[in-house]
């Protein structure tokens, strides 16, 4: 199907953060429908890397393990710029590194959809793949993941999009119509 809306974005990706559960990858696919660029998901692309799920991979060796798979990844993406830029869902932990927050923000527009903790509990509420949600009080872990991360979402964004309330069409036409405008802006 022809995309709606297709981007001028310079060959650059439109890059989502975001806490688990904030929408990333079902907006990134949404995104990815309207402008036509292919949607490249970190965590799904790592599995089939590896050849083991997230929760395999966090089990058998460990976070920072996953961690330097993520940076890997990452520096793969800035030397080798893709043909069709993609729209990239990331994991929620990818900004933990100061490097891959320099990284993001070099690749391309990097997008944090920003939701209360409340949405994201009950969001994140039946899955079952999120190693670091796997304890007796979620709730606890996702309200010091907020506070942990969210300055830190805050310094590695372009564009940050307040979703809590929004639906999910409504996110995707926002996030493409405010990163259309930062990609028109860069300097040539
Ligand atoms: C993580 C988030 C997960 C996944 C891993 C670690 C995190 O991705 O990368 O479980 O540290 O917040 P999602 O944000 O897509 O759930």
């Amino acid at each position: 199907m022809n995309p709606s809306h297709p981007i001028e974005t310079h060959g650059r990706p439109i890059i989502l953060v975001g806490l688990m559960g904030c929408g990333k990858t079902t907006v990134g696919k949404l995104i990815s429908k309207r402008t036509g660029m292919p949607l490249l998901d970190m965590d799904a692309l790592i599995e089939e890397q590896v050849g083991k799920t997230i929760s395999e991979i966090f089990a058998e060796q460990g976070e920072a393990y996953f961690r330097a798979l993520e940076t890997a990844l990452l520096r793969y993406l800035v030397e080798h710029p893709q043909t069709t830029p993609p729209v990239i869902s990331t994991g929620g932990g990818v900004v933990l590194r100061a490097e891959n927050r320099e990284l993001l923000r070099r690749l391309g527009c990097v997008v944090w959809l920003n939701v209360s903790v409340r949405s994201l509990l009950h969001r994140t509420a039946r899955s079952s793949n999120r190693p670091l949600l796997q304890n007796t009080d979620p709730a606890a872990t996702l309200r010091r993941l907020c506070e942990e991360r969210s300055p830190l979402y805050m310094e590695t964004a372009h564009i940050t999009v307040h979703s809590s309330r929004l639906e999910v069409g409504e996110v995707s036409r926002r996030v493409c119509d405010l990163a259309e405008r930062f990609f028109r802006d860069l300097p040539a």
